[in-house]
């Protein structure tokens, strides 16, 4: 303890108490509480399609399923991240791209992880999960090279013991003593040689129904893999960690139903994120801890920020001092960037200017 007595403590001005509780020394993913919790028994925001942004640099591309970019999110307390390689036309390189490059491309797998690599270094004390769906069907070791050049592979947690089966999860506090607190799955991974630490996430994690576009569609069974199907509470028993997709789609077809790209329902995050109204997140997390015995291990939500979504994280971990966060504004909107403020600041300034003018 920082400071011998309470009494001192209490003496202190309160800007020095408050810098004393929020120095998350002694927090893991931020908190002090989760540091014993063995890895599985923890509830991690997720951030769906992380890199894929509705925001300026993609032209507020309505493929986009998030505001902020990973570091944002990262820093705001998202612990999953899940993207998706993807090959470039004509190419062999590793992108992280939405469905095609052509549709969105958010630059090399190998920058992205990267980008990952920066802030954990800079955060010490956090436990961050991958979820790589592979579309490029690239082998194990194409890419474990990428993790390799990104600086990521010393920082990787490989599983003991036979690689297909649920396993005793490390707690947080092991994981980061031991300096392996990335945790990566790819589903479908069959050729894992030279890739121990890249986990076929269908040994581990079993997921609900992903393709939503009703609020009254959500449902906790397992969707995939099949094996589970229509046995959820056995792949509970069988330590399989429960991962809750709760993201909606907007509906497709009409015009465009020869060429359906699901976009997300973005004027309906509010809800879908938030704790009140058909389909909102803290009723369906409760609904699905209620049916699987326990609560899911992760959560994963689009534009991450609205809701807020990670208030229904932090419940269900019992977590109600966080410590360690950078806050987020919490709007269903992308941040407004310097420029797009300044034009709008000089259109604020402008019109009293034309109305001063129209009056001479
Ligand atoms: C947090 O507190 C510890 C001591 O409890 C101190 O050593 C460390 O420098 C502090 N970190 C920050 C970022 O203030
Ligand atoms: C992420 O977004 C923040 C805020 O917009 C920005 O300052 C930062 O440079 C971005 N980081 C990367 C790696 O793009
Ligand atoms: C989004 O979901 C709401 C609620 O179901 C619905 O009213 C709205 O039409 C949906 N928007 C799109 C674009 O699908």
């Amino acid at each position: 303890m920082l400071f011998s007595n309470l009494a001192t403590f209490l003496l202190l001005p309160a800007a020095i108490r408050a810098a004393a509780v929020s120095n998350s020394t002694g927090a893991c993913n931020n908190s002090p509480s989760l540091c014993s919790k063995p890895y599985d028994q923890v509830t991690y925001l997720g951030a769906h399609d992380s890199p894929f942004l509705r925001d300026e640099s993609t032209d507020f591309s309505t493929s986009g399923n998030q505001y902020y970019n990973s570091t944002v999110q990262l820093s705001a307390g998202v612990r999953l991240l899940t993207a998706q390689v993807q090959n470039p036309e004509d190419s062999n390189a590793l992108h992280v791209c939405h469905t095609s490059c052509d549709l969105l491309d958010a630059g090399t797998l190998r920058d992205w992880l990267a980008e990952v690599r920066t802030w954990m270094e800079s955060n010490p004390n956090e436990v961050v999960t991958l979820l790589l769906v592979n579309g490029a069907e690239a082998t194990g070791s194409a890419l474990t090279a990428q993790y390799e050049a990104a600086g990521l592979a010393s920082l990787s947690y490989t599983p003991s013991g036979s690689s297909s089966t649920s396993q005793d999860w490390p707690t947080l506090q092991t994981l980061i003593d031991s300096g392996t607190r990335l945790i990566n799955f790819v589903p479908d991974l069959n050729d894992d040689s030279g890739a121990a630490y890249l986990m076929n996430q269908w040994n581990y994690v079993f997921e609900n129904d992903y393709e939503n576009t009703s609020p009254t569609d959500y449902s906790c069974e397992v969707n995939r893999p099949a094996n589970f199907v229509g046995r959820t509470s056995e792949a509970i028993s069988k330590g399989r960690m429960p991962l809750m997709n709760h993201f909606l789609y907007a509906q497709s077809g009409g015009e465009n139903s020869l060429f359906t790209i699901q976009e997300p329902n973005a004027t309906y995050t509010p809800t879908t994120n938030g704790d009140s109204g058909t389909g909102n997140l803290e009723t369906a997390a409760d609904a699905c801890k209620q049916e699987y015995g326990r609560a899911p291990s992760f959560i994963l939500t689009d534009f991450f920020n609205v809701g807020p979504a990670i208030a229904t994280v932090d419940r269900l971990n019992g977590v109600s001092n966080p410590v360690g966060r950078r806050r987020v504004s919490t709007a269903n909107e992308a941040p407004s960037s310097g420029a797009a403020a300044m034009s709008r600041m000089m259109w604020g300034l402008s019109v009293p200017l034309l109305c001063a003018y129209a009056l001479l």
